[in-house]
């Protein structure tokens, strides 16, 4: 079963709050998703293998630590996933991004495919999907479907709010997906959006309707 992390430090708390009011105007609302991303994203890489070099300061010869040069892959499901890409890449900036469009029936409120573009290498790399809401689930299985149908082996979720009913659905079809959001969220209203959420992402964050 994939575990789930929920990163409550009181700055991403903090900025979450603001991302939630319905008086944020788009301006706000996508600033704060991306500082929210670069917050989740310094938490998220905590486990990233390091090798040790040699180095000169100033002062002495010493031995210090880098990143071991892990190869990574920020799969943002389209499009509300593209507000926490900038975010991310602000820490990590030589990753590789690749996108899959996904949209949510609003009928039947299962996912729909229309867009996969996603680096060479699959197999080699560590991925990390993200979209700012994890509401039925089917999204983010059906993107993990994906990656996984081209060959990726090592994949993680992040997203800012999650549903129970979300939560399970990715933990069911996809137990070897760790799960890392910012807060988890009380319910699904009957058109499948999240209570208390933030209302629907891609809009707030494009100023669509
Ligand atoms: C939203 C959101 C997720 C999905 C979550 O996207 O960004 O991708 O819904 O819902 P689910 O867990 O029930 O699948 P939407 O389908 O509204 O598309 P958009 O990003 O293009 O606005
Ligand atoms: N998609 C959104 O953008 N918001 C929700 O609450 C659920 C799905």
């Amino acid at each position: 079963m994939g575990k789930v992390y929920v990163f409550d430090h009181p700055l991403i708390q903090h900025k979450l709050t603001y991302i939630r009011d319905k008086n944020t105007g788009t301006k706000e609302f996508r600033e704060l998703v991306e500082e929210v991303a670069t917050l989740m994203a310094f938490e998220i890489t905590r486990d990233l293998p390091l090798v040790e070099v040699e180095i000169e300061t100033p002062v002495s010869r010493a031995k210090s630590k880098i990143i071991a040069g892990k190869k990574l892959g920020i799969i943002p499901i389209l499009r509300a996933g593209i507000g926490m890409v900038d975010g991310i890449l602000k820490l990590i900036p030589a990753a590789k991004v690749g996108h899959i469009g996904l949209y949510r029936d609003p009928e039947t409120l299962k996912p729909v495919e229309y867009y996969v573009k996603l680096p060479t290498d699959v197999e080699e790399r560590d991925f990390i999907v993200v979209d700012p809401m994890l509401a039925t689930g089917g999204s983010a299985v059906e993107a993990i479907n994906s990656l996984k149908k081209r060959g990726a082996k090592s994949i993680k979720f992040m997203c800012l709010i999650a549903a129970p009913e979300g939560v399970e659905a990715v933990q069911k079809a996809h137990p070897d997906v760790d799960i890392y959001i910012a807060a988890l969220d009380e319910k699904l209203n009957d058109h499948g959006y999240i209570v208390p959420g933030l209302g629907d992402a891609g809009d707030r964050l494009f100023g669509t309707k």
